[in-house]
């Protein structure tokens, strides 16, 4: 017999099976920690428990000795017929194969049909659990398993404990509720074990709510008292449900179905990714462009890196941001825009160097209005660093000019000469909807000029984060001081614009 019982347990294991408990409640009493021992499919536990009792030959029927346990002909007729059960097993379980064998082998041993007194089938039958997780298909390193239990389960775990006691108070040294191995515990040994075989590691828990229900026996906990005083505390003072309702009958009595499991979420921690993009397309916003709830662009950046990203990491939602924002008539160029997303809920928590290159080169070629680059996951703490002294960086930008006066070469050099120049900004008249009204200085670092024709040129400016360029060359109404029709004595527009460089070290870029 591998189980570490000593003598002294001996009564109390009879007792305990007698009373109509589970061979791992028994376990549990028994103050057994070793978690393999409860992995093992009950009918072998049950077997060694009974060989512990009487020696390896005699184990027959012998466990049901008094009335109080499970009539082996009354739970055949309740629950289900052997074989159908042996199935279920074979289906559901990770060592289905051999549970089967076991039970086949045990199949005289009927007692394991009986829903449990104590745990209410909770540690019989477990294999839902793992089928339900299984189902998401997620990967992830770790499991946190939080479980909920009907509160009569610890009502039934005291009454039996307190039935324990009175039997063998002389016989062994006083059983100490605080040493048995509480229910949970013993759940998640063996839930945890088999869902999370696959991998190993503490990188990405995987946070899974498994909750039971046992309507049968809900009024076991009706006594107003218990509610009140007891349940909302979330703590389980037993003794004072059993004061008040002294009627409770110990052990507890043999129900007739098991705890039903009532939900399991799963939930896997956010995993975030960080990358640059360019936008080559003059008619894309980078957000869900909605006005009245009503889209007025087919897409958006965001959507279009956000399609693949959410297949590849099999995530429920993003959350998206970026160093600054383009209008949707503006292009991004060069090293592109640093951006991060969250990914919430990914059943897929990592991807390998090829597998993200993979997975940038499918966003490449789902679209020519954008591309990705040093795509990689980082921490929830590194993407503060994008937003980190935004205000300092710099940008750089190609503006196409329009200028109403024809122009020669010569009349735009000086500009290239003009460096650090502070600009009033009083908030835009295009974004004062959604910006408070403001003046905001800002610095244009420098600026260069590129000749095209008597009514066009390419003024190239490096600007402070934030300044707004379409605002500083029209000068909207003069509400951006100095602007560029100022500088130049005439009227100019902005007809188009490009960002050629947002100076922002972050992500760190990756080689080819
Ligand atoms: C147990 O069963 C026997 C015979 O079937 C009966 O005489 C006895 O009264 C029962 N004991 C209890 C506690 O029900
Ligand atoms: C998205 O991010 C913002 C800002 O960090 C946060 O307030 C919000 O809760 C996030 N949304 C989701 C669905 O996580
Ligand atoms: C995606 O496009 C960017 C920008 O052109 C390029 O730097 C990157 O190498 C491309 N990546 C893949 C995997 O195609
Ligand atoms: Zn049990």
């Amino acid at each position: 017999v591998m189980l570490p019982l000593k003598d002294k347990d001996k009564p109390v294991v009879q007792k305990l099976l007698s009373a109509g408990c589970c061979a791992r409640c028994v376990l549990r009493f028994c103050c057994v920690r070793v978690q393999a021992a409860y992995r093992r499919p009950q009918q072998e536990i049950l077997k060694d428990l009974q060989d512990f009792l009487h020696g390896p030959e005699k184990n027959q029927c012998d466990v049901s000795t008094d009335n109080k346990s499970c009539d082996p002909v009354v739970s055949e007729a309740a629950a289900d017929p052997p074989s159908k059960r042996a199935k279920l097993e074979t289906d559901l379980s990770d060592d289905g194969q051999a549970e089967a064998a076991a039970a086949a082998a045990a199949a005289i041993i009927t007692e394991t049909h009986c829903v449990c007194v104590v745990c209410l089938g909770v540690l019989q039958e477990f294999s839902d659990t793992d089928q339900a997780v299984k189902t998401e298909k997620y990967e992830f390193d770790s499991l946190v398993l939080s479980v909920s239990l009907p509160a009569q389960l610890c009502v039934r775990e005291h009454s039996c404990w307190l039935h324990v006691k009175k039997e063998v108070r002389e016989k062994s040294p006083l059983l100490d509720k605080e040493d048995i191995v509480p229910l949970k515990e013993a759940y998640k040994w063996l839930v945890q074990s088999t869902i999370s075989t696959e991998l190993g590691g503490v990188f990405s828990p995987l946070e899974v709510a498994v909750e039971f229900s046992h309507n049968p026996t809900d009024s076991d906990c009706e006594c107003h008292l218990y509610q009140q005083t007891i349940l909302h505390k979330n703590k389980c003072k037993c003794w004072a449900f059993m004061s008040v309702c002294r009627h409770y009958s110990c052990p507890p009595t043999q129900p007739s179905s098991s705890c039903v499991l009532q939900g399991i979420q799963c939930l896997h921690q956010s995993v975030f990714i960080a990358g640059r993009y360019n936008k080559f397309c003059r008619s894309l916003p980078q957000t869900p462009w909605l006005i009245d709830g009503e889209r007025r662009m087919e897409s958006s950046v965001e959507e279009l890196i956000a399609a693949p990203v959410l297949s590849a990491f099999r995530a429920n939602g993003f959350n998206f941001s970026s160093s600054g924002r383009e209008d949707v008539d503006v292009r991004t160029l060069g090293n592109g825009r640093p951006f991060a997303m969250e990914l919430l809920n990914p059943h897929r928590a990592r991807l390998n160097v090829q597998d993200m290159k993979q997975l940038q080169e499918s966003i490449n070629v789902s679209s020519d209005k954008i591309r990705v680059r040093d795509l990689q996951i980082v921490s929830r703490e590194a993407m503060g660093r994008m937003k980190e002294g935004e205000e300092e960086k710099t940008k750089t930008y190609t503006a196409l000019i329009w200028t109403r006066k024809p122009i020669k070469k010569e009349d735009i050099a000086f500009i290239s000469d003009i460096k650090e120049l502070t600009l009033d900004q009083k908030t835009p008249l295009r974004v004062l909807h959604r910006r408070a009204l403001a003046v905001r200085q800002r610095v244009v670092h420098s600026m260069n000029t590129r000749f095209l024709d008597a009514h066009h040129f390419h003024l190239e400016l490096k600007t402070q984060a934030g300044t707004y360029v379409k605002e500083f060359v029209h000068g909207d109404f003069g509400r951006t001081k100095p602007n560029l029709c100022d500088l130049l004595k005439m009227d100019t527009d902005i007809l188009e614009l490009d960002v050629e460089s947002v100076d922002v070290d972050w992500p760190p870029s990756i080689q080819e």
